[in-house]
C-alpha cells in the first residue's frame, strides 16, 4: 500500500515541513487537492503552489483536479511539476484526448469516480489509465465520513482490472483514518489517500505511520 498524505489538511503556512514530516513516517506520494469553487463548493491551490511543493520534496506529486474547464490547466500543472493527475469523469467531457495528452507530457494519468459515478463511466478510457481515484467522500471537504459502499466499488473494480488483465492501479480517497484503512486495502486499493488521518493531529510523521502499520 502506498499512502498518499492529502495536504488538504496541512498547515499551509508550513507546507514544506509538513510534507517532510508525512514522508519520514513513509509518504510514498503527496496529494494534492485543486479546488476551483465551481466543480466544488471550495477553493484550494494553482498551479504555483504546485511548483512550490516540487521544490520541497522528492515524492511524486498526485494531482487531483477539481475544477472545471481541467483540459485548460492540465499544461500549467504539468510545468508546475505534476507527476500525477487526475480527471473526474463527470467534469471533463473530452476525457479520451485529456488522457492522452497527460500521457503525452510525460505524466500519469488518472481518472476520478464520484461516488454516485458508476464504474460503468470507465469501462472504455480504462486501458489508457495509470490510475482509477475511487472518491470515498463527496469532494470538496477533509475531514468527511467514509461511505461504506465505497468498499463494494473498489472490490469491483479491482476485479474489473484482473479480469481484463490490466496494471490500473486503484486509489481511494476520502474519510480514510486507521480504523479503517485495513478494510480498503484488503478490497483492493494500492494507494490510499488520507488527510485528516495525517495532518488533522499534529504530528504527520508518527500519524503516517499509524497508518501504514494498521493497513498491513
Ligand atoms: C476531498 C479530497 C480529499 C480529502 C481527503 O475532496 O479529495 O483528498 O483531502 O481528506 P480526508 O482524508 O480528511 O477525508
Ligand atoms: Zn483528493
Amino acid at each position: 500500500m502506498i499512502l498518499a498524505p492529502s495536504i488538504l489538511s496541512a498547515d499551509f503556512a508550513r507546507l514544506g515541513e509538513e510534507i517532510a514530516a508525512a514522508e519520514r513516517g513513509g509518504a510514498g506520494v503527496v496529494h494534492v487537492d485543486v479546488m476551483d469553487g465551481h466543480f466544488v463548493p471550495n477553493i484550494t491551490i494553482g498551479p504555483p503552489v504546485v511548483k512550490s511543493i516540487r521544490r520541497a520534496t522528492r515524492l511524486p506529486l498526485d494531482c487531483h483536479l477539481m475544477i472545471e474547464n481541467a483540459d485548460r490547466y492540465l499544461d500549467a500543472f504539468v510545468d508546475a511539476g505534476a507527476n500525477w493527475i487526475s480527471l473526474h469523469v463527470e467534469a471533463v467531457p473530452h476525457l479520451q484526448r485529456a488522457v492522452a495528452h497527460l500521457a503525452k507530457r510525460g505524466v500519469k494519468p488518472g481518472a476520478v469516480l464520484n461516488p454516485a459515478t458508476p464504474l460503468v463511466a470507465l469501462e472504455e478510457i480504462l486501458p489508457e489509465l495509470d490510475y482509477v481515484l475511487v472518491m470515498s467522500v463527496n469532494p470538496g471537504f477533509g475531514g468527511q465520513s467514509f461511505l461504506p459502499a465505497s468498499l463494494e466499488k473498489v472490490r469491483r473494480l479491482r476485479a474489473l482490472v484482473v479480469a481484463r488483465g490490466l496494471s490500473t492501479r486503484i486509489e481511494v480517497d476520502g474519510g480514510i483514518g486507521p480504523d479503517n484503512v485495513r478494510p480498503v486495502v484488503q478490497a483492493g486499493a494500492d494507494i490510499v489517500v488520507a488527510g485528516n488521518a495525517v495532518f488533522g493531529g499534529g504530528d504527520p510523521e508518527s500519524a503516517a505511520r499509524r497508518l501504514i502499520e494498521a493497513a498491513a
